[in-house]
């Protein structure tokens, strides 16, 4: 159906396509959990070289929780919004207490460790694990509001219900992880937020706002 030729089109894309960054090509949990927590707030650039120095200071859980949160914030010194920093601290300490050490894989409990929400579950369950939970972030806003043409404004209650069951939907049981990455570096790389060149877009055939001429309005935000 159109739902799998859309997920196959956006994974053959990426493999043709991804930069090549340090937390990708991994399945550490960990060092998943690092990168999509600097990433929250920082642009990919600015956060690599933060990225790489955290981990080979603190390379494990183990290393993460025994340090003193003064070191912790140190190595996030610069990047700025430092509660990420003491509830990533937190959370190893956590790790250790309740899951010996090592990081959990059930969606349910790794939701409930300090500072990650629905978005950095999905991600660590599905980059670490291929487990099938669809990440929702700004990218993939983007890409299914266009692609769909779909204009409930984003940031409602009603919106996100509509947008996170929209990319359940696309999720292939097959690779989820693969899909997900794919998804949220097509939006960031070829279904750009300024003038995307849909003229080499893979998927400008499926892509009702191209046909409505509309890209430019999607996602719709909300006059809050
Ligand atoms: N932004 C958030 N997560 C990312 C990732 N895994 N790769 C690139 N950019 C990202």
């Amino acid at each position: 159906d159109a739902l799998s030729q859309i997920s196959n089109i956006l994974t053959k894309w990426y493999i043709e396509n991804k930069r090549d960054l340090p937390w990708r090509e991994i399945t550490d949990p960990y060092k998943i959990w690092i990168s999509e927590i600097i990433l929250q707030q920082t642009r990919v650039n600015q956060g690599m070289s933060y990225y790489l120095r955290f981990i080979e200071r603190f390379p494990t859980v183990k290393t993460l929780a025994v340090a003193d949160e003064d070191e912790v914030l140190k190595y996030w010194q610069g990047l700025g919004y430092y509660t990420r920093a003491r509830n990533l601290h937190k959370a190893a300490k956590k790790i250790v207490s309740d899951f010996e050490g090592e990081f959990p894989k059930l969606h349910a409990d790794i939701l409930k460790l300090a500072g990650i929400g629905v978005y950095t579950a999905a991600a660590i369950c599905s980059f670490a694990y291929n487990q099938p939970y669809a990440v929702v972030d700004g990218n993939v806003y983007r890409v299914l509001s266009r692609l769909f043409g779909i204009e409930t404004p984003i940031d409602t209650g009603s919106g996100q219900k509509e947008f996170a069951e929209l990319a359940q939907n696309l999720l292939p049981t097959q690779q989820p992880g693969l899909h997900n990455q794919a998804i949220m570096e097509f939006g960031a790389l070829q279904c750009t937020p300024g003038l995307p060149d849909c003229v080499k877009c893979p998927l400008n055939t499926f892509c009702k706002s191209l046909q409505n001429n509309n890209i430019n309005n999607l996602p719709i935000k909300s006059q809050k």
